[in-house]
């Protein structure tokens, strides 16, 4: 039975990537490699634990002897590695990139070199449209555009990349690169927008929007990017890199006040902050090479996502509860100093 290693498994995108190739590929078996850092939970895959085909292993990519292991499963080495651990916040990265240097560069490279001793036949790196840096109000990103990232992050993640295209050329490693777009759905860590807004909203706290509020995104569900990068683990040419985004270009000001309004709540409870340093003002994809390819398209149309994502956080509360502890209010309380403590509606007109 083929057996695939999943790296970052308990975080948003491998979290639902694990559920989509469980039912998709039968034949599949499934280790799930977390370090379970703060965006790794145990409750995200707590539904996964009797499932025959999986297995979970607690351990860090940057740890070649860890990694080395979990690649083998009955003393046979594994036939694909699907590549998502990483440090995936921007802001954070900005706070301090140590961490992202480690896991997303050393870690890239120390489970690409476990990878190819072990004869992996296949290893997928899941990368972002971030590496390409900045566009203005026109144009699109097509995979032979320059690297050219903004934000520590999306630096520690172009530099992993280069790794994977080392190791193709050295190495003839048969690896593909995929370059998602922002991403929504269940099981996202709450600092990101859209479930932070979700549950800011739900709480009556204020929403920090940076800056202008006009920086455009296309957004993309979760089950798309999954579909995506399944597809390009497949179908995808060794070597080869494939966008994925979404369809529906959005600044962050529409994008709120679209959410609020399918969630019932006022727009007053936008409140523009301090802008991101350096942040990239538009991102957007050109998906033909994946479209033609790939056989893929993104299915889900924003408005139907949003409303699937707003009914998920809605009904998962014990789920927001366990991630919205201590820490990450120490962290909210770090990264948003001018946002009211208290409840903005419970504040003074
Ligand atoms: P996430 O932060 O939700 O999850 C990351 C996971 O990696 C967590 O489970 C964490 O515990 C694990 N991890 C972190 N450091 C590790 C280490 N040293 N060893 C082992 N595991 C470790 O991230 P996400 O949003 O699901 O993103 C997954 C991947 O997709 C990342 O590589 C990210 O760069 C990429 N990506 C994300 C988006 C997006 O919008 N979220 C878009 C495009 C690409
Ligand atoms: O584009 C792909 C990338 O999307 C991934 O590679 C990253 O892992 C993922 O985190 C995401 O990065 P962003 O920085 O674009 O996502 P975030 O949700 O943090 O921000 C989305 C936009 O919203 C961005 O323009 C910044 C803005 N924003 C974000 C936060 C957290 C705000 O205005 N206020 C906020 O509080």
């Amino acid at each position: 039975m083929p057996h695939w290693l999943i790296t970052g498994g308990a975080g948003f995108i491998g979290s639902n990537f694990i559920r989509l190739a469980l039912a998709r590929e039968p034949e599949v078996r499934i280790t799930n490699f977390d370090l379970l850092t703060y965006a790794g939970r145990p409750e995200t895959i707590a539904d996964l634990a009797g499932e025959p085909r999986y297995r979970f292993l607690r351990g860090d990519v940057c740890d070649a002897g860890a990694a080395g292991a979990a690649l083998r499963w009955e003393g046979s080495a594994a036939d694909a590695v699907v590549h998502f651990a990483a440090e995936s916040h921007v802001d954070r990265s900005i706070a301090d990139g140590e961490a992202f240097v480690r896991t997303n560069v050393q870690g890239t490279q120390t489970l690409l070199q476990a990878a190819r001793r072990a004869g992996v036949g296949r290893f997928l790196q899941v990368s972002t449209d971030e590496v390409y840096g900045s566009l203005g109000r026109e144009g699109r990103f097509r995979e032979d555009s320059p690297l050219a990232p903004n934000s520590p992050y999306a630096a520690s993640k172009a530099a992993a990349e280069l790794m994977v295209r080392a190791a193709v050329e050295t190495y003839g490693l048969a690896a593909v690169v995929t370059r998602g777009s922002n991403t929504y759905g269940p099981f996202q860590f709450p600092e990101k927008l859209i479930p932070l807004a979700i549950t800011h909203a739900d709480t009556g706290r204020e929403i920090p929007l940076y800056g202008s509020g006009d920086n455009v995104r296309t957004w993309i569900h979760v089950d798309d990017h999954c579909g995506g990068i399944l597809a390009a683990l497949r179908r995808g040419r060794p070597g080869a890199i494939y966008n994925l985004g979404g369809g529906e270009e959005t600044s962050n000001r529409e994008l709120l006040e679209r959410l609020l309004a399918a969630m019932g709540k006022p727009s007053r409870l936008i409140r523009p902050v301090a802008d991101r340093p350096g942040h990239d003002f538009r991102y957007a994809l050109d998906c033909g090479r994946a479209r033609a390819e790939l056989g893929w398209t993104p299915a889900v149309r924003l408005a139907d996502g949003l409303a699937r994502t707003v009914d998920w956080y809605r009904g998962h509360a014990a789920w927001v509860a366990s991630a919205c502890d201590r820490e990450y209010e120490a962290y909210r309380e770090r990264q948003y100093p001018s946002l009211a403590s208290q409840p903005a509606e419970t504040t003074a007109p």
